[in-house]
């Protein structure tokens, strides 16, 4: 059974280390070898450790949980009304498991706790596996592409995502 549990500071390191896993999954055909280089699961310990002291309020982040091992993470964070999916990754083993899904209502349903009625997302342009995600689960581009920084010394091509929460 894997819990869905709100993050604690001593899961830092975890966070970190699976946060470079999805990442370098999920983003092996998209960025350059340069960028990939760089995500280690050093530099996204590094990343949380320096994000989360000045991460504006309100934010929240879930995790889960399996038997003690972090298998999976979400982020959401409050920008006046407004509510943004910062984050959602599961590690690569668990992946097709239906857990993302359950990661993904559990954030939706803070984001209704705090009262937001629309909610963004930015996700690497090409990432088609989460973006069937979220297309299934009633979100759509609006058109919006930038390029940014995604943390820990990287830039890429983003879309934003809506919908109502
Ligand atoms: C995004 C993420 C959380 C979704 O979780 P998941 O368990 O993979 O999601 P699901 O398997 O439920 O849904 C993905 C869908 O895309 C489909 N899919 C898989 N690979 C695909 C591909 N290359 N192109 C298009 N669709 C794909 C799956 O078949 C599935 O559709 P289905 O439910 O109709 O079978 C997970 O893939 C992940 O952590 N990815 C890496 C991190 C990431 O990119 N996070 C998003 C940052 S914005």
């Amino acid at each position: 059974m894997t819990a869905i549990r709100n993050f604690q500071q001593t899961d830092l390191d975890a966070l970190g280390t699976l946060h470079a896993v999805t990442r370098r999954t999920a983003y092996a055909d998209l960025l350059p070898e340069s960028a990939l280089a760089q995500i280690t699961p050093e530099a996204l310990i590094e990343y949380w450790a320096e994000r989360l002291p000045i991460q504006e309020e309100p934010f929240r982040i879930l995790v889960a949980d399996k038997a003690g091992k972090l298998v999976g993470f979400a982020m959401a964070s409050r920008h006046g009304d407004v509510a943004e999916l910062t984050a959602i990754h599961l590690h690569p083993d668990h992946q097709g498991s239906g857990l993302a899904a359950r990661l993904h209502d559990a954030i939706l349903e803070v984001m209704r706790q705090w009262r937001c009625r629309s909610t963004y997302l930015w996700v690497v342009v090409g990432n088609e596996r989460a973006q069937a995600f979220y297309r299934k689960r009633g979100w759509n581009p609006d058109g919006t592409v930038i390029r940014s920084s995604i943390g820990a010394g990287v830039d890429a091509d983003l879309e934003r995502w809506t919908r109502t929460v």
